[in-house]
């Protein structure tokens, strides 16, 4: 009898927004599981978020290699062997990510992995709210109104992926980018898009800042950051509401 994988999302780092779902999970959950990418012994972003309500003996820490690609299938192999060890008499595992399971989220290769030395397991997720979300509420960006397209990408991506989001795209969020911050910076400029973009890097964690993403051309971010690049609007009440033919409503 195969049991139960839950993926929860457990929003970027400020363990207020951990949602009253993930807790009924985590609670019900025989295992949690939490990725660890630092040194061995220090505490994980996301294993901090649960720590404060799950039973210390349940958390099950999993190293993942952020330097080291080449280790990247032994890790997910390792990792899901020990999440399927706790499936395979049916019982319940939990893998704790940060922000939301479905998006850019080690959570997919786990499920993957389990899946495929479990085929009859059943995989759920919990959505946490994602970075980009708290990047909006924290300088007070908009992130879409009436009409308007979202595009969200990864800067390791590339340059030219970057470039048509902007050009094709109204509002775009950008995620893995902090070492590319300097570049970024100059393509926003050269599409006219700089003004009015926010950058936000280590949100509700300690070290956390949120500033115009022009502010410091030269600066390099952390993997955790985030930019925004609103569209330009007008402060009509309303303006970005449009019909399929593009008039106003
Ligand atoms: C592997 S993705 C995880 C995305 C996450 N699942 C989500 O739903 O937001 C990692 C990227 O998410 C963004 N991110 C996650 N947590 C963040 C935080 N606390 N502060 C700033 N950016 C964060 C960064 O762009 C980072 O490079």
């Amino acid at each position: 009898m195969s049991g139960l994988l839950i993926g929860i999302g457990v929003g970027p780092g400020d363990p207020e927004h951990l949602t009253l779902k993930a807790l009924k999970a985590l609670e019900r959950a025989d295992r949690v599981f939490v990725p660890v990418t630092e040194a061995a012994g220090e505490t994980g972003r996301a294993e901090h978020v649960v720590q404060a309500h799950v039973d210390p003996a349940k958390i099950e820490r999993l190293g993942f290699s952020m330097r080291d690609a080449s280790l990247r299938h032994e890790n997910w192999d390792r990792a899901g062997n020990a999440i399927a060890a706790v499936c395979r008499d049916g019982g319940t595992a939990a893998f704790c990510t940060l922000g939301d399971p479905n998006v850019y989220s080690t959570f997919t290769y786990m499920w993957h992995t389990v899946r495929s030395l479990l085929p009859d397991v059943v995989v759920e997720t919990v959505p946490g709210i994602t970075a980009m979300q708290d990047l909006a509420a924290r300088s007070g960006a908009i992130l879409t109104e009436g009409n308007e397209s979202l595009t969200l990408l990864p800067l390791t991506a590339g340059e030219d992926v970057l470039r048509a989001a902007l050009r094709g795209s109204d509002t775009v969020v950008a995620y893995k980018g902090g070492r590319h911050m300097p570049r970024v910076r100059e393509v926003l400029a050269e599409e006219g898009r700089l003004e009015g973009a926010i950058y936000g890097e280590h949100l509700g964690v300690d070290g956390e800042e949120v500033q115009a993403a022009g502010a410091d051309t030269e600066r390099r971010g952390p993997y955790l950051s985030t930019v925004i690049v609103p569209p330009a609007r007008s402060q009509d009440r309303g303006g970005r509401l449009k019909d399929e033919t593009g008039r106003a409503i």
